[in-house]
């Protein structure tokens, strides 16, 4: 680690040594410890709109970052661009250090980091298995070996579905295994997409909205499970409306307004920033920022 971060500007409570966010600043683009995405400069314009303008980003490996922000602020189609679904005008972004830019949604997902999508994307004409393995499919390169070495891919469908199997139990789907996904509950279908995320054993897990339209029941699991792939070693960065969701899971907290960091910090802190409230009021949005449940 060659970076030295400047202390936190609140010294009241010093935490222990062990927290990698202790002495990170609490402002835009605060560098990290030990960081697993780098970005710099990265500007989408859709036309005459701006939808993303970050000058520097940087995200702590094996913590919880939350991305949230109003409505429209840029946070999916920063989601698309640091993972190849959509290109940036201007701007670099690396993933361990390895350059990302210009590598394709699959190569991006090879190397370790996969998302899910706001509207989710599980193939409502495919079976919940089916789904599954397609989350493994996009690791092996899988034609290539199928037609070059048929035993090693049997021995490989076998471990994939040995995966998929276990991956469905932890997340309660395996009655469901053999119906489609289209016959899913919209919180189910939220759940197969992390699960099917989580086949080919990512680094980094980004999430679009994971709770949004999850009954209370699926939402408590689906936070036990972001807190359990923590425990694993694996990062998350996540995109939530819900505040209290946010305060209860994340270990940091990013803001975006009209495109661009407008705040940094751990949860308590950053609701509490003006610029905050100010971005959220300004925008008219439902959120409520200030009130703990
Ligand atoms: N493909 C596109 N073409 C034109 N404009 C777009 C496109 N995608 C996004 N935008 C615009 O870019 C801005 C940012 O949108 P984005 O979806 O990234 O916001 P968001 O922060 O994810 O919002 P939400 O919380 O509502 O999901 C919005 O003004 C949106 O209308
Ligand atoms: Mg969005």
């Amino acid at each position: 680690m060659t970076d030295k971060a400047t202390p936190a500007k609140s010294g009241k409570n010093p935490k222990s040594s062990k927290d990698p966010f202790a002495n990170v600043p609490h402002e835009p683009g605060a560098p990290k410890m030990d960081k697993i995405i780098v970005a710099d400069h990265v500007k989408r314009r859709f036309g005459g709109l701006t939808a993303v303008d970050v000058a520097h980003f940087e995200v702590q490996r094996n913590a919880i970052t939350a991305l949230i922000g109003p409505n429209g602020a840029g946070k999916s189609t920063f989601f698309n661009l640091l993972t190849g679904f959509d290109r940036p005008q201007e701007g670099e972004w690396s993933f361990n250090g390895f350059s990302l830019h210009s590598k394709s949604p699959a190569q991006v997902a090879r190397s370790g980091m996969v998302r899910t999508f706001q509207l989710t994307k599980a193939l409502s004409r495919m079976t919940v298995m089916e789904n599954m393995r397609l989350g493994a499919a996009q690791q092996v390169g899988e034609n290539f070996f199928r037609a070059l070495f048929p035993a090693l891919w049997r021995k490989q469908e076998a471990e994939i579905t040995a995966k998929a199997e276990e991956l469905l139990v932890r997340f309660k789907l395996d009655a469901k295994k053999n119906d489609y996904a289209g016959e899913l509950s919209g919180g189910q279908r939220k759940l197969l997409e992390m699960a099917r995320a989580l086949m080919s054993d990512p680094e980094i897990v980004m999430l679009d909205e994971p709770m949004a339209g999850v009954n209370p029941a699926l939402t408590e699991s689906l936070l036990d499970h972001i807190v359990e792939l923590k425990k694993e070693g694996v990062t998350v960065l996540f995109v939530e409306h819900d505040m209290h969701m946010v305060r209860r899971i994340s270990d940091w907290v990013v803001v975006m307004a009209e495109g661009k960091i407008i705040a940094e910090g751990p949860p308590d802190t950053v609701m509490a920033n003006a610029a905050v409230q100010d971005a959220y009021l300004g925008s008219h949005h439902d959120t409520d920022l200030f009130e703990e449940r």
